[in-house]
């Protein structure tokens, strides 16, 4: 069973797929030394995860070790409509299309949770937390689950804290090898992709402003830097602000952004920092969209609803024109901007982070009894295997501590 947009795009999909697999050699190694055990036989994985290439690799590779999977997008605009059709095509459950309503988003995370997963992936926590608010879910079995991103670790640990939670979940956001690379590399370049594809503009000499200097923000800043851009900082944490001052970029408010950016980019997590105020302020022409999880950031309603005229001009690109006369710009209604506007993290990225979600599920698989209700993070031992996966990925070789060090690193003397 499957709902998707269009069948007849599973041959480009299947190219896209193999592609991506070429390049994901940490988790395609993983996944081959894993086979013959088969460690996921017998289990009902669900997948709610962004529909890509990348994704497709994971879920594939799952099936290889066993699992039967269900699957949905983790975000109504995210998913590449080919690879959904490549899945339906290999005999995965998927429900999943770009360009979903909030209803059809719903709907197909219903669907996926009609297969009666007993492991659940999630992305952001929109299906974990239908598990947990929805009646009709109240009877599920399930074992335990995975969360890929901070916003959703951040929901589960809220649950948790409630005493709430019904099973064990491993935050594998918060891998070394997930959100040092994936967070900050990955929504680097993929970010800077989405915007060059909606808004093809220069970035060079450009006013960049990034909302939020955590891992995600400090990615997008590097890279916007790297482009010539003139980036901007701002901030709620004292410590990340002194330390975007000290890498070398002006911290400033919103209210004093808004008046001088030519781009923006919130990625934060958070709800409500571009505001009304903060756009009514902004320059003819500013361009604003946003990569945190969801799309609270930027006041999208403000700008899709209020406006006196809305238009696409571009691939995701929504000129507003405000009551006050001018002119600003909306990439990806405001929803993640690397995925909707672009492709999501490029393979080699993903595969350190979808190595984390693998052995993380077969993790969950074998010791979900032991875990108990709680968050965890990926046992270090998984997190220090794809470090060295990833440096034999990449033919990169390190030294090893000599006895001496060793020695040494323990001495208090
Ligand atoms: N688009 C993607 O592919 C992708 C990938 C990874 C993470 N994410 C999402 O991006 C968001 C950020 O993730 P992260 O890992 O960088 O989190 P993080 O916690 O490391 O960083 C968030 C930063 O935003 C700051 N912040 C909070 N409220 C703010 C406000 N009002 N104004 C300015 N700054 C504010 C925080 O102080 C923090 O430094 C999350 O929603 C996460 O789920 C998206």
């Amino acid at each position: 069973m499957s709902q998707i947009k269009d069948p007849s795009l599973a041959e480009k999909g299947r190219l896209s797929h193999e592609w991506a697999k070429d390049h994901m050699k940490i988790l395609t190694n993983t996944i081959q030394r894993l086979k013959s055990s088969q460690p996921l036989k017998g289990r009902r994985l669900g997948i709610c995860l962004h529909i890509t290439k990348e994704t497709s690799v994971l879920i594939m590779g799952a099936k290889e070790l066993g699992a039967d999977v269900s699957a949905c997008a983790a975000n109504p605009l995210s998913t590449q409509d080919d690879i959904a059709a490549f899945l339906a095509d290999s005999g995965i459950h998927i429900y999943a299309w770009e360009g979903q309503t909030p209803e059809e988003y719903d709907w197909c995370i219903e669907q996926m949770l009609s297969h009666k997963p007993d492991i659940l992936t999630d992305d952001g926590s929109d299906c974990h937390s239908k598990v947990h608010g929805s009646s009709k879910f109240s009877s599920m079995r399930i074992l335990g689950g995975t969360e890929e991103t901070t916003t959703g670790v951040i929901r589960l640990k809220a649950l948790a804290k409630q005493k709430k939670l019904k099973y064990p979940v491993i935050a594998v956001n918060d891998a070394y090898t997930k959100h040092m690379f994936d967070n900050r590399y990955g929504t680097g370049q993929s970010t800077i992709d989405g915007y060059l594809r909606s808004m093809n503009l220069l970035f060079a000499g450009k006013r960049v402003v990034v909302a939020g200097y955590g891992w995600v923000g400090r990615g997008v800043a590097s890279r916007a830097n790297g482009l010539g851009a003139k980036v901007y900082v701002t901030e709620v944490d004292p410590v990340r602000a002194l330390e975007a001052h000290m890498d070398g970029y002006e911290v400033l408010t919103m209210n004093e952004a808004a008046k001088i950016g030519d781009i923006f980019i919130t990625a934060t997590g958070q709800t409500g920092v571009i505001r009304k105020e903060h756009i009514l302020k902004m320059k003819e022409g500013a361009i604003m969209g946003n990569v945190g999880h969801f799309d609270v950031e930027v006041d999208a309603k403000f700008l899709l609803t209020e406006s006196k005229l809305v238009r696409e001009v571009r691939p995701s690109l929504d000129e507003c024109v405000l009551k006050n006369g001018k002119s600003v710009y909306l990439i990806g209604k405001g929803r993640i901007a690397n995925l909707v506007a672009a492709e999501g993290h490029p393979p080699e990225v993903m595969a350190q982070s979808f190595s984390n979600q693998l052995l993380s599920m077969i993790y969950i698989a074998k010791n979900h009894k032991k875990i108990g209700k709680r968050v965890i993070t990926v046992p270090s031992e998984i997190d220090q295997q794809i470090a060295i996966d990833a440096l034999n990925a990449m033919d990169v070789s390190i030294d090893k501590p000599t006895k001496e060090q060793l020695k040494y690193a323990e001495s208090w003397a």
